[in-house]
């Protein structure tokens, strides 16, 4: 099986494929790479779905050491010639339908992307060679933990146990990633992390939703009591730990990412209305998600004792941070939800 230490004299031949980089962990991880990593190549592959926004990635455009390519992760025809003609070192691998909502209306496009697109990108691998290939997954693939039982948590250990179309695409890409790794020797590592918030998150998910309808002074549609719990980790924590991950870590292994940073639904809500001093009469109740997850959370000792990894930023310094960044960037989420984000491809590639 082939394993490789990466070393400081890497850096200037380093070539990252970073797939669904136009969408919100993706490009949070292309401007924290750029700044960390200025000597290596940035290729983001993105096919712009209605959830890649290419306007977030304008401060990078430009870059001499970074390439942005419209392309589907399960074209593999042009999959294969982009390998063929940047030699990737790594690939990190985030592009994926990710709303459980819309995997519940439509689950056919999560199958083909979050599958046979990594599928796909792993057959390449195999062809081209590759130093690692790492799968962004989620804790989602475990399940969830009852309500009453605080002193549960997922570790890596933990059954994979689906309960939504888009949690059971996610973890059947992580099984076949492992067995490419078994099989063939593929280097690969997996990553499993909670629910992300921060810049950039698509006005579709619960907190960017939240902020964007309370500054509309429209109502905000809270699943049946809002007692679910999920565990809020900030995106910038996130791509520190996958940054850890591709370098250090080891080949083969998974490592769950979150800083127990667990919260109701509705209290989520209710500090979301404070801080932008809104009226909790905004809050609407709305018939709960079939299958809904009661609770996530994540044992994040295993990333903390072999990488050193451990989040900065805690959930009441993070939201504080997000609702200005929403306060701050208006322009960025009013153009998507009145749809104007979708025109900007045709604006900056349309005559290239
Ligand atoms: P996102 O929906 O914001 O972005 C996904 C990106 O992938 C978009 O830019 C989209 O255009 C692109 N994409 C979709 N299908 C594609 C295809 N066939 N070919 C190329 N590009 C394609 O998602 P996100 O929240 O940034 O999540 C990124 C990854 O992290 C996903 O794999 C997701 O499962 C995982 N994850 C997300 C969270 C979270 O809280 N957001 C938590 C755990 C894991
Ligand atoms: P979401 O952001 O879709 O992430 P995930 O389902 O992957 O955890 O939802 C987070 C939680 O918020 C989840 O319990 C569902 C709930 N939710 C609402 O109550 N209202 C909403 O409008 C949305 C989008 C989510």
């Amino acid at each position: 099986m082939f394993f490789y230490n990466f070393s400081e004299s890497d850096g200037e031949n380093m070539t990252v494929f970073v797939t669904g980089g136009a969408g919100f962990i993706g490009s949070n991880f292309i401007f924290y790479m750029v700044k960390k990593h200025p000597d290596y190549r940035i290729v983001c592959i993105d096919k712009l779905t209605y959830a890649g926004n290419l306007s977030t990635l304008e401060p990078v455009l430009n870059n001499e050491n970074f390439r942005f390519v419209k392309l589907d992760i399960c074209n593999r025809e042009e999959i294969f010639k982009l390998f063929e003609e940047e030699a990737p070192s790594i690939v990190v691998n985030f592009a994926a339908e990710s709303h459980v909502d819309r995997s519940i209306e439509d689950p056919g496009i999560f199958l083909k992307t979050n599958i046979l697109g990594t599928q796909t990108l792993m057959d390449a691998c195999r062809k081209y060679g590759i130093k690692r290939y790492h799968q962004v997954s989620t804790d989602e693939v475990y399940g969830d933990l009852p309500l009453d039982r605080p002193d549960m948590f997922f570790t890596e250990e933990t059954p994979i146990h689906t309960s939504s179309p888009y949690s059971a695409s996610k973890a059947s890409a992580d099984l076949l990633v492992q067995a490419y790794h078994r099989t063939f020797g593929l280097p690969i590592t997996i990553s499993r992390c909670s629910n992300n918030y921060g810049p950039y998150h698509f006005p579709e998910k619960l907190i960017p939703l939240m902020i964007a309808n309370a500054l509309n002074d429209k109502p905000l549609p809270v699943y049946g009591e809002g007692l679910n719990i999920r565990d809020w980790l900030y995106v910038e924590d996130h791509c520190k730990a996958i940054d850890m991950i591709i370098h250090d870590g080891k080949v083969g292994e998974v490592y769950n990412i979150g800083g127990h940073n667990e919260k109701t639904n509705i209290y989520i809500v209710k500090k979301i209305l404070e801080l932008l001093g809104k009226s909790e009469d905004l809050i609407t109740f709305v018939t709960d998600r079939k299958g809904h997850d009661l609770r996530y959370a994540i044992d994040p000792a295993k990333i903390k004792r072999d990488l050193g990894w451990e989040p900065d930023t805690m959930f009441d310094d993070g939201i504080v941070k997000t609702v200005n960044w929403y306060l701050e960037n208006r322009e960025w989420w009013e153009t998507i939800i009145n749809g104007e984000y979708q025109n900007y491809y045709e604006k900056m590639y349309g005559n290239r």
